[in-house]
């Protein structure tokens, strides 16, 4: 059988490309060498070669998260080359990137979120607007970005400004949300027309990070992750329906993940990622490897899908 020659992009430019490179790292040595002929790319340096050498790509794996990663651009790139990839297009790329476009499309299928507020460079919003509104304790984010960067919690009104200026560092826009006090929990969808929902994961933050922020996130054991959450049945439904929900209603292909926090009885839908973390201990492995799908075997499903979707699948 003919090994399916498949490039694996990572790295990159975005704030987030140290993850990306333990990530590809990661899923080169899960990949099954007799099934797949595998050549990195990393799109900070090697745009040329993969420009050379697309007529000979099967599949494109892209494990890019972020700006130009995650948001379309290198999508759109391969679409010109007619090379296809695993997950979103450019349009769910670009909407699920995009926080603002996504609350307001969340927000439409009626999907609860926290409320907010955005906020451009140019708008002359003042700060005690801010706190009127929305009230403390209260996020700042960037309204595109990723793995917490740019972040902020506003306990007092005081922190508000630097919190702020933070913020705009990483973008032109950002948002104010109502922080919702609750357990984070992250549903992850799998498939095209048949879409199945992997059980709930939990996340617990240890005490010195407060919130899942970068630290949290990269850092072994600054998180506890739980699969599936300890939490009523009828409400991880609720979940895995909301993660279902988001990832229709931003056009995602193949696979995503939607972070929530549950409140009491209540679900807020915070983002959806369209390229979720992919080392082996990542959320949405750990929720695939629950009902019994391991790292490799998540990877060839990404990549059968894809070709499903892309009408390749005689390839395999
Ligand atoms: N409105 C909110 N209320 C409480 N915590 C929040 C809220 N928004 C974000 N967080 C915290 O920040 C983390 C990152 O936020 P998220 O919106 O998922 O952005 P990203 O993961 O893209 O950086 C969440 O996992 C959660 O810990
Ligand atoms: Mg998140």
């Amino acid at each position: 059988m003919k090994r399916l020659n498949i490039a694996l992009l990572s790295g990159g430019i975005s704030s987030e490309r140290e993850v990306s490179l333990a990530g590809g790292d990661q899923v080169f040595e899960a990949l099954n060498k007799n099934k797949y002929q595998i050549t990195r790319y990393d799109p900070k340096f090697d745009l040329s070669r993969l420009v050379a050498d697309a007529d000979d790509i099967d599949i494109a794996l892209i494990i890019l998260h972020g700006p130009n990663g995650e948001d379309g651009r290198i999508q759109g790139f391969l679409d010109l080359l007619c090379v296809p990839y695993q997950g979103s297009g450019v349009l769910g790329s670009a909407l699920a990137m995009n926080k603002t476009v996504s609350k307001q499309i969340y927000e439409q299928v009626g999907l609860p979120v926290p409320q907010y507020r955005v906020m451009k460079k140019s708008d002359d919003i003042l700060p005690e607007d801010v706190l009127e509104t929305i009230g403390l304790p209260l996020v700042v984010k960037p309204v595109q970005g990723g793995s917490s960067i740019g972040m902020s919690i506003v306990k007092s009104g005081e922190d508000l400004a630097p919190a702020i200026k933070t913020a705009f560092a990483c973008d032109d826009e950002i948002l104010f949300e109502q922080y919702i006090k609750g357990v984070e929990i992250t549903g992850s969808v799998l498939g095209n027309e048949n879409l199945t929902a992997l059980p709930i994961v939990e996340i617990i933050p240890d005490e010195i990070h407060g919130f899942f922020n970068y630290i949290a996130k990269y850092t072994p054991g600054a998180a506890k992750e739980i699969c599936p959450a300890r939490m009523d049945e009828a409400l991880a439904e609720k979940a895995k329906n909301f993660a279902k929900i988001a990832h229709r209603a931003l056009c995602c292909s193949d696979y995503s993940r939607t972070d929530m926090i549950l409140s009491g009885e209540d679900i807020f839908v915070l983002e959806t990622n369209t390229i979720p973390g992919m080392t082996s201990t990542s959320l949405l492995p750990l929720a695939a490897k629950t009902i019994g799908i391991q790292f490799d075997q998540l990877l060839d499903r990404l990549i059968e899908l894809c070709l499903e979707r892309s009408g390749n699948a005689n390839l395999k």
